[in-house]
């Protein structure tokens, strides 16, 4: 595919997913606003209407909660083509939705859209408004989701994460209960179940979503009682590099809002706290399960995200870069989410192997700015080469190249104009 050919299929499916100011991340699969989602989807409006790409982050703000949680699916209109929907999650403030958060990229994503903004007093005006909320969003994560101060936020539901059945997950969902009511799964008239999650993680998924609603959402009854607590390496790593941006815009448009001393404050602590993630014997870093204090085994693309975070220091960044090189060459296309070597590696079932072209991208982008460019390179060629091959799918088989999941996929829309052209 050429760039032209590029532009336009992601122009056609961004129009497509275009729900009234907001962007689905695929028709039927996924029909709602997604958190983490519309934040990249914003990015992928820029090169055809800036303005409707800050709209994209004015429609997820309008969903925050007074504590300044921004959820990770806001149920902006109804539909019958997912489960679980609003009824179940029984959660939201001025509009309806989930009760948990996403990967916090948001303010990431802002920056982005600012670099390639060519109305930049569209820009100012969007950002100086917008700024504040996110900066309460920010305090949020650090005050409710790192209560005894450790410096990395704690993840409650396995969603959360937005790499929903990772195998680096499945040692500590095991302590969740499982549901006993019966209930439809939606997804599996959308996609082949062998790409999906099996109906075990569904029940404890689900248990957890029932918990939350029994807790009223009270974050400290949460904090102590939630049976899964994660801190995730990929999640803080985007917390820090978000946090890094949001205090560079605010520093750009002369925000001021106490907070930001807050948010300085805890880069510090995470600076030194990303460490307690390391392992010495898979020299790689890994999330950690708060309620046993183990790390979580399974080797998993989210331990490359400390280096798009740059908070890697010089004895491990070489250690994780050969990793990265090794790994990348485990299977034909790079970087596989799940280490091909693992027994747990299944190259198309969605987080336990196949390609996700935006983690790729920040792994990439970490890689370029450590002074890796080769292996950027390389992940880079592999996103392009899988693109050509199966199109804008949700994801990719890491060794057949085949299009996973939903297709005509938003975020892979934004990820092709703004990075493979
Ligand atoms: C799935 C993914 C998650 C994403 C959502 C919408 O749940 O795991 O990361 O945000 O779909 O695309």
């Amino acid at each position: 595919m050429n760039s032209t050919q590029i532009l336009k299929t992601a122009h056609q499916i961004l129009q497509m997913n275009d729900f009234g100011g907001y962007t689905v991340p695929t028709q039927g699969l996924y029909p709602f606003q997604w958190n983490w989602d519309s934040a990249i989807t914003a990015l992928g409006w820029m090169p055809f209407d800036e303005a409707r790409g800050w709209q994209e982050i004015e429609m997820l703000v309008a969903g925050q909660w007074k504590n300044g949680m921004i959820p990770h699916i806001i149920f902006h209109k109804g539909s019958d083509t997912y489960f679980p929907g609003p009824d179940i999650w029984g959660a939201g403030e001025k509009l309806e939705s989930t009760s948990i958060s996403q990967p916090p990229i948001v303010a990431s994503m802002m920056l982005e859209m600012l670099r390639v903004a060519k109305d930049k007093e569209l820009a100012e005006d969007k950002l100086v408004t917008l700024l504040p909320a996110i900066i309460e969003y920010h305090l949020w994560w650090y005050r409710d989701r790192d209560p005894e101060n450790l410096g990395l936020v704690a993840s409650y539901h396995p969603w959360e994460s937005g790499m929903d059945n990772s195998p680096a997950w499945d040692e500590a969902l095991e302590a969740v209960p499982q549901v006993t009511w019966s209930y439809q799964r939606r997804d599996l008239n959308h996609v082949d179940s062998a790409e999906r999650p099996h109906k075990v993680q569904y029940d404890r998924y689900l248990y957890l979503v029932e918990f939350f609603k029994n807790c009223e959402f009270d974050a400290l009854k949460i904090y102590e009682n939630c049976p899964y607590k994660v801190q995730d390496v990929a999640l803080n790593s985007m917390l820090y590099r978000a946090s890094k941006d949001l205090l560079e815009l605010s520093i750009e448009y002369k925000i001021e809002h106490p907070g930001l001393a807050v948010i300085e404050a805890e880069l510090t602590k995470t600076q030194n706290a990303i460490n307690s993630l390391w392992s010495p014997e898979s020299e790689f870093f890994h999330s950690k399960n708060l309620r046993t204090g183990e790390l979580c085994h399974e080797m998993t693309s989210a331990g490359f995200m400390p280096v798009y975070a740059g908070i890697v220091d010089s004895e491990k960044l070489p250690k994780v870069a050969s990793l990265a090189n090794r790994w990348a060459h485990e299977s034909t296309y790079s970087l596989a989410s799940t280490i091909p070597s693992s027994s747990r590696y299944e190259p198309q079932r969605y987080w336990r192997g196949p390609i996700w072209l935006h983690i790729n991208w920040m792994i990439a982008q970490g890689f370029a700015e450590a002074e890796y460019p080769a292996l950027a390179g390389k992940m880079r060629d592999d996103a392009k080469a899988l693109l050509d091959k199966s199109g804008f799918f949700e994801y990719f088989h890491a060794d057949s190249g085949a299009g996973c999941g939903g297709d005509n996929f938003s975020w892979t829309a934004a990820i092709a104009v703004h990075w493979l052209i």
